[in-house]
């Protein structure tokens, strides 16, 4: 079967489509034919070597969805032909979505409905999951508050942006471009910040009536931390779940105390996901919320298999916005 594998952690280039021998399940998971791999910016971190990988050559990829082809002896909750979508890594799988096969633990799966195809389906899996335990777990976000999202127009931006608004709340994101501000204007988003042009703490007092939010989402990590804090109101929460521009500065915890008591969490799926009973109750709102319509899935960039460099380089270059998906 074809799949894109690293031989040497490193830029895009260290990508490549290589024909390797076919996939077989174990007796707890199932082989699925891959209609569609999404394209998560743990995989750029996998690939640069940031973030530890298992075995080198590396198939990458977290997130799938395609049509179950064979189940292992002892699998009773699917059947071939059942299509499904899947993030690797939570149960004890590795990566390897960016391939036309994958083995995956049965526990892992999510059954898709109908009005959900491979391609939104891949889109939304991981990064739904995310938003859902962000919103829902990491941080119970109520009616009427006003929160504060980074890289809103980004994958798990605009579906948490979208999330909040059908909670009730209020939502300022921050996003890297005028182009980018209207299409997370366009998904849930009511007010806009310009972080390389704009005080964001600063914007954030003004919306806020001075009082700063109750919760920041910040996956921008670096560049964005010292003013999440700043943007924070008394006990507030900041949810730091990753890194795009770099790891977030050593940090002294009793600074927290005089910028008001504040908590910090560093947030992680796997954290969210701990049972099958636990993935279920998320996904089941999850998938409910996007075969009703009442959440988009913005696949906004799409490439074969083939040129998955290219899709990460337009990750990397922050030239993406929503989901990105790569088709098999
Ligand atoms: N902890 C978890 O459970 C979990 C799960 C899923 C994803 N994540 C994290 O959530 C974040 C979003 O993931 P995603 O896949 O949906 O990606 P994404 O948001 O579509 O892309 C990342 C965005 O980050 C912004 N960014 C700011 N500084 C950047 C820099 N120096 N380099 C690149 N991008 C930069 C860019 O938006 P602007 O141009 O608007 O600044 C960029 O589009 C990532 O940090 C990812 O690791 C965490």
């Amino acid at each position: 079967m074809k799949a894109i594998r690293v031989h040497a952690v490193g830029g895009p280039e260290a990508m490549r489509l290589d024909d390797v021998e076919a996939v077989t399940p174990g007796p707890v998971e199932v082989l699925v034919r891959n209609g569609a791999a999404g394209v998560n910016f743990i995989d750029l971190h996998q690939r640069t070597g940031r973030y530890p990988v298992p075995d080198i050559p590396l198939t990458l990829g977290m997130e799938g969805a395609g049509t179950i082809e064979s189940v292992g002896d002892q699998v009773t909750n699917v059947k071939p032909g059942d299509r499904v979508s899947y993030v690797m890594g939570g149960h004890g799988a590795k990566p390897g979505t960016y391939a036309e096969y994958a083995c995956v633990p049965a526990d892992a799966l999510i059954l898709l409905p109908a009005e959900i195809d491979n391609v939104t389906a891949a889109g939304m899996t991981l990064k739904g999951l995310t938003a859902q335990y962000l919103i829902r777990g990491a941080y119970p976000v109520q009616k009427g508050q006003t929160i504060l999202v980074h890289a809103a127009a980004g994958g798990v931006g605009l579906l948490l942006c979208q999330w909040a608004r059908l909670i009730g709340a209020r939502v300022i994101g921050t996003v890297g471009s005028e182009a980018k501000a209207e299409v997370a204007l366009a998904h849930g988003c009511d007010h806009i910040i310009q972080y390389g042009r704009e005080d964001v703490a600063a914007r954030v007092r003004a919306l806020t009536g001075g009082e700063g939010v109750p919760v920041v989402f910040d996956a921008v990590g670096k560049d964005t931390f010292e003013a999440s804090l700043d943007s924070l109101m008394v006990r507030g929460t900041l949810v730091s779940f990753g890194t795009a521009s770099g790891p977030t500065p050593p940090f002294n915890l009793f600074e927290l105390n005089p910028r008001g008591s504040l908590y910090v969490t560093s947030a992680g799926l796997a954290w969210f996901t701990r049972s099958r009973a636990e993935l279920l109750e998320r996904a089941g709102e999850l998938v409910g919320l996007i075969a009703s319509g009442a959440i988009k899935v913005p696949v906004r960039q799409q490439w074969p298999l083939a040129e998955a460099a290219s899709a990460h380089k337009a990750l990397e270059a922050r030239a993406t916005t929503g989901m990105t998906v790569l088709t098999i």
